[in-house]
């Protein structure tokens, strides 16, 4: 079974509410492309404008992060319900900036994955090793450590839906793209690591990204890998360079 290609914007910290409305009218025609999922994983406070924008598009609404707990005393927190309830299908979780900024680890992407899942919002889970690790020979192993404890206690039939990012550290923002085979290299390990934690039919099914520096010319070799079915693209996606990625071909 072919997988379906997902091509995921994260535009991060950027866009006010307004912008992020001129963005997506300029950004609506250029994504149509009913062949891929289109995703624009937004900040919170542009969740509804962009919803209200992108109307009508095949443009889907994700979200950049999200509490594992139900709701309360969370300050300044985004809970599960509050996501669904204006109808947010995705969110990124354990992406490297929050691993660092903000002290999330595995174990906390762990319990947002099953949070998740719980409210049928399906998590982009990224992992990604450090130049260091690279250097140190250790990728594999850092990398099979973060998918095997993000998706501890998810189940065969909720894996299957998830998409896994791998997005290697030192290649976000700074320009330098992964090669092709690095990427792919990488991106099979992690189906392995999926098939090794559940089987076959499950590795077979969930979607893996590649992100890290992707642009309108990078996209088309890297999206044709075997083990590559998309890509989670940040600064190219605030640009009109977004529309020649979805249509990589
Ligand atoms: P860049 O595409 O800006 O390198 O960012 C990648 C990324 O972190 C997407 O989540």
């Amino acid at each position: 079974m072919a997988r379906r290609k997902i091509v995921a914007g994260n535009w991060k910290m950027n866009m006010t509410p307004s912008e992020a409305v001129k963005l997506v009218e300029t950004l609506k025609p250029l994504v149509a492309n009913e062949e891929v999922d289109v995703v624009f994983c937004v900040p919170a406070i542009d969740i509804i404008p962009v919803m209200e924008a992108a109307k009508g598009s095949n443009i889907q609404v994700g979200a950049e992060n999200m509490y594992f707990e139900e709701k309360g005393a969370y300050t300044g927190e985004i809970s599960p319900a509050m996501l669904t309830d204006v109808g947010v299908k995705y969110v990124v979780l354990g992406h490297s900036e929050r691993r660092e900024y903000f002290a999330e680890t595995s174990e906390t992407v762990n319990k947002k994955m099953l949070k998740a899942f719980e409210h049928g919002i399906t998590p982009i889970m990224c992992c990604g090793e450090s130049l260091e690790q690279r250097e140190q020979g250790i990728t594999m192993d850092w990398i099979r450590q973060q998918v095997k404890v993000g998706f501890l206690n998810v189940t065969a039939d909720q894996a299957k839906t998830a998409v896994i990012a791998y997005e290697p550290i030192w290649a976000i923002g700074t320009g330098k793209t992964a090669t092709t085979e690095q990427a792919q290299e990488v991106c099979a390990e992690i189906r392995k690591c999926i098939a090794e934690i559940y089987d076959d039919a499950t590795a077979a099914e969930i979607r893996i990204q590649y992100g890290g520096s992707v642009n309108a010319k990078t996209a088309p070799d890297l999206f044709a890998q075997a083990d590559i079915d998309g890509g989670l693209v940040g600064g190219a996606s605030l640009k009109e360079e977004f529309g020649k990625i979805v249509n990589y071909k």
